[in-house]
């Protein structure tokens, strides 16, 4: 087994109802913050975390992923040598340096599910996840993917980044449970999807940015439908936190829920104001 995280996968085939009607024809992914579409947000992060393959688990109606991180020659051609080149140059530096290979998750079982689906590009090394609509900005801290793959050199399991959240929002997240190994590092020994606030173990919230170890595909295989009836990310990784091999790391930065309309209002509004649009 490979020892660096060089994929990253993008569960990305969520119907993204909370923006009807504007997910109506366009991916949730491709909606965006300021010109930038959520999903390019995190392929940046995973770049500036060493990784260049992108693996991404898409559905139907979401063929505008697959057009935006790809050449658009007639456009290309309009703009060349104008202004607005410029604002060509991070996307067209993404389709030139990564590769991008995707599946499509035929049914919606569940965040697991979606991971499960994308085993066929990820094969048997530790990966990334990026949860695109948790748009992450460090400020002056390295990107949150990239503390995480330097972590992961140190510890070589899975990891799960975690932020405090108010008590009564615990039934949004995976909230996790274990004892602080260092200030910001958990092992973990618990976790339960979406508890209500008197059954979470802690307030420690799961954000969207793992790294999971292939073993994890296996135990997918194995999990029952939890949550929601769905096949859960965290039941799987409950499994390899009983035999100690899950942290969960306080990542420094901000995220924002960009899955709700407060969220995406909110990232609007921050990544305006240091913005020079
Ligand atoms: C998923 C996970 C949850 C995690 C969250 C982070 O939930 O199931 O454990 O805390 O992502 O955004 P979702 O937001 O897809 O309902």
């Amino acid at each position: 087994m490979k020892t660096s995280v060089k994929k990253c996968l993008f569960p990305a085939a969520g119907y993204g109802t909370r923006f009807l009607p504007a997910t109506k024809a366009i991916p949730k992914e491709m909606l965006p913050i300021l010109t930038k579409p959520l999903l390019q947000y995190g392929v940046e992060e995973a770049r500036s975390a060493g990784i260049d393959t992108m693996a991404i688990v898409t559905g139907r109606g979401k063929r505008a992923i697959e057009d935006h991180f790809d050449r658009s020659y007639e456009l290309e051609h309009q703009i060349d040598g104008t202004p607005k080149e410029e604002l060509m140059k991070e996307i067209r530096d993404i389709v030139k340096n990564c590769t991008i290979s995707y599946t499509r998750q035929v049914e919606m079982k569940g965040l697991g599910h979606a991971i499960l689906t994308g085993e066929t590009l990820i094969g048997d090394e530790p990966f990334a996840v990026i949860l695109a609509d948790d748009l992450c900005d460090n400020g002056d801290n390295e990107p949150i993917l990239s503390q995480m793959v330097k972590l992961y050199a140190q510890y070589q399991c899975s990891i799960v980044a975690v932020e405090e959240v108010p008590p009564k929002d615990t039934n949004k997240y995976g909230v996790v449970a274990g004892e602080f190994i260092t200030p910001d590092i958990m092992r973990v020994n618990n976790m339960v999807e979406k508890p209500e606030p008197k059954d979470a173990p802690s307030n420690l919230a799961i954000i969207g940015r793992y790294i999971l170890t292939p073993d994890i595909f296996d135990i997918i295989r194995e999990v029952k439908p939890g949550k929601g009836g769905e096949i859960q990310i965290t039941d799987a990784l409950l499994e390899q936190a009983k035999q100690g091999k899950v942290i969960a790391y306080k990542f420094k930065g901000k995220r924002f829920d960009c899955g709700s309309v407060d969220g995406f209002v909110q990232a609007t509004n921050y990544f305006y104001a240091k913005s020079n649009i």
